[in-house]
């Protein structure tokens, strides 16, 4: 018998069903997205949230498909190194990504990337679980790596850990374009996003706003507010 396993696959409305009112509102989130940084390319960005199961991979995995759509050049990167599920939810191999990628001095992304059948759309996945993720993320190399991606795609969206709980979302906020703070109806507390937003300041993040996911009827639904 499997084991039960708590890494669980997530929802791909954008996939799915195109006219869903949750695929739209993942456009119109990519939209905002963009209006929010006319002035200055936006090439990388983490999607974060204060706690656990607020919809951070929903998100990063939707949004990822909205802006592959709209013909960005997208990467996709588990960087939830603790709690991976980009390689279930896309249904992809995932013996090397993120982790063996920093391991390799030699190699540049594309050697671990997987393309999709999404057009413009490739998938790091997070690769085997290191004993030091925020390490890792923290190092020189991680630097370097970032730099490569942005060389060669249009946008890379960072899947993390809350970052309430563990450093890796501070660490890789402060080194990239964006930072999106996923909100759960009914879940994240006011606290939670107080100190979300305190720890994401610290670290001299760009908050580009705030995602509402809510889960009120059947359809998911998720709201994007500014700042
Ligand atoms: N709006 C929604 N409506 C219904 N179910 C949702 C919604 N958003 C997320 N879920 C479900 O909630 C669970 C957690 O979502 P998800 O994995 O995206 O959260 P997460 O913040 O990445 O969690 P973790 O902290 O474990 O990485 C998943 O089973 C997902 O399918
Ligand atoms: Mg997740």
């Amino acid at each position: 018998m499997a084991k039960k396993k708590n890494n669980s696959a997530v929802s791909l409305i954008t996939l799915v069903d195109q006219k869903a009112k949750a695929a739209e509102q993942y456009r119109t989130i990519r939209s905002n997205i963009q209006f929010s940084s006319v002035d200055r390319e936006l090439k990388s960005i983490v999607v974060t949230s204060s706690g656990p199961s607020e919809g951070k991979s929903t998100t990063s995995a939707n949004l990822a498909i909205v802006f592959a759509n709209g013909g960005k050049k997208v990467l996709l990167v588990d960087a939830d190194l603790r709690k991976p599920t980009l390689a279930l939810t896309f249904k992809i191999p995932n013996p090397d990504g993120l982790s063996t990628l920093l391991g390799d001095r030699e190699a540049t992304c594309e050697k671990y990337a997987i393309e999709t059948a999404i057009p413009n759309l490739a998938i790091l996945p997070s690769g085997p679980k290191p004993p030091n993720p925020s390490e890792l993320l923290d190092s020189k190399r991680m630097t370097e790596v970032l730099k490569q991606m942005n060389d060669y795609y249009d946008l890379v969206i960072f899947d993390m850990p809350p970052v309430v709980t563990v450093t890796d979302a501070q660490i890789l906020a402060a080194k990239t374009d964006g930072t999106l703070l996923v909100v759960r109806e009914r879940k994240t507390s006011k606290q939670g996003i107080l100190k979300a937003h305190e720890l994401l300041k610290i670290a001299n993040a760009n908050i580009l706003g705030v995602i509402y996911n809510g889960a009120k009827s059947q359809s998911s639904s998720s709201y994007y507010y500014y700042g």
